[in-house]
């Protein structure tokens, strides 16, 4: 009987032992995320202090783990967010420190988000690079300098590479094109410099590049037409030279491109504005010559149009008149001549969008 007892004791014992193991995160894991925690400072909302206890898969703020495997899965911290927290402080998150390294013990991190904590800097570890399962990097808004780590093409399951709102420095690393999943590009507003690789139309999968507010120079890799799904394209505040490759306009589901406050010269090739699935076009304060294209017609459905500050000559395209819609036009500030065209698409438009021109006249300018 006694035996019995025992016995059915230490099975039970052990089972429990078993299913503790089972359930918990490894110790590893854990170490890695105190780690990662050790580096960073949040001062104001106390989301580290959920980050106790040894099991760091259960009710560890923004850490979640596969269920299958027990294994860190997501790390997912944003700064700007509807959580209650946010709410209750009434505040935004403020966090200094860097990212350490110790995350790459994660191996098994599908989504690493560190967002909008305004005030991490240091660089990015070279070594997230070799975090195989990567799906999601999203650092935006914080001081985070130094470069993109030169072999984050290694990161082929990544779909969504945010970066923006930082102070990222040096040029766009060229293995970038191997990140054959990648669907969101966001690089806007850092400190890139150099050119874009030549090569970049190799991101198939890509809807969405925004590499704006940076220095990048050279001209725009025609290479970008080749990406079927792109949708929206924002090159603009860079230091971009040379023409607007043609073959931009024959882009299939491009529905935003926004060029402006470049270098860009040349003449704005006719099927950009011909093409009908493309809604807004900004290529404001360039040296863009030539002049407007009369492609305009029936389908043109423009939500904006701002060819402001350029060097256009000729006349406003009568064609335009044609226009389905054109919500916002702006031809100011360039050396555009004659009578404004008549009808629906310009009813609504005030003298700001024609004016300082060399000779336009017309409603709503003066009568001609
Ligand atoms: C186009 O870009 C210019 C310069 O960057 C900006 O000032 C303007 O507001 C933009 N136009 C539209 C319609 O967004």
């Amino acid at each position: 009987m006694g035996l019995t007892r025992n016995f059915l004791v230490t099975t039970v014992t052990i089972l429990l032992a078993v299913n503790l193991t089972v359930n918990a995160c490894p110790p590893s894991d854990r170490a890695a995320l105190l780690a990662f925690r050790a580096a960073l400072n949040e001062p104001y909302l106390g989301i580290f202090n959920t980050w106790s206890g040894t099991d760091c898969c259960t009710n560890w703020h923004g850490v979640s783990c596969d269920p299958e495997t027990n294994r860190v899965a997501d790390i997912n911290l944003r700064g700007e967010s509807e959580d209650p927290i946010f709410e209750k402080a009434g505040r935004s998150g403020y966090m200094t420190g860097s990212i350490s390294p110790a995350l790459c013990q994660l191996d098994r991190l599908t989504t690493l988000v560190v967002a909008d904590w305004k005030d991490i800097s240091g660089e990015i570890p070279a070594c997230i690079a070799s975090l195989p399962h990567l799906r999601i990097l999203d650092l935006i808004g914080n001081k985070i300098s130094g470069q993109i780590p030169a072999d984050i093409g290694k990161l082929n399951r990544l779909t969504v590479l945010n970066l923006a709102d930082n102070q990222i420095s040096g040029s766009i690393p060229s293995s970038i094109v191997n990140l054959n999943s990648l669907m969101h590009l966001e690089l806007s507003n850092n400190k890139l410099s150099g050119e874009i690789p030549s090569d970049i139309g190799k991101l198939s999968m890509m809807s969405r590049a925004l590499l704006n507010r940076n220095q990048l120079t050279g001209s725009i890799p025609s290479s970008f037409a080749n990406i079927y799904r792109l949708a929206d394209l924002d090159l603009s505040m860079n230091r971009i030279t040379g023409s607007i490759p043609a073959q931009l306009g024959a882009m299939p589901v491009l529905s935003t491109l926004n060029l402006d406050t470049n270098q860009l010269s040349g003449e704005i090739p006719y099927n950009l504005l011909s093409n009908s699935g493309l809604n807004i076009l900004n290529l404001s304060r360039n040296s863009l010559g030539g002049n407007l294209p009369d492609v305009f017609g029936p389908k043109t459905y423009f939500t904006a149009i701002d060819l402001s500050y350029n060097n256009l000559r000729g006349s406003i395209p009568k064609s335009l008149s044609s226009a389905k819609y054109v919500g916002h036009l702006d031809l100011s500030h360039n050396h555009l001549c004659g009578e404004i065209p008549t009808g629906s698409p310009f009813d609504h438009l005030e003298g700001s969008s024609f004016a300082d021109n060399d000779c336009l006249c017309g409603m709503p300018l003066r009568t001609c």
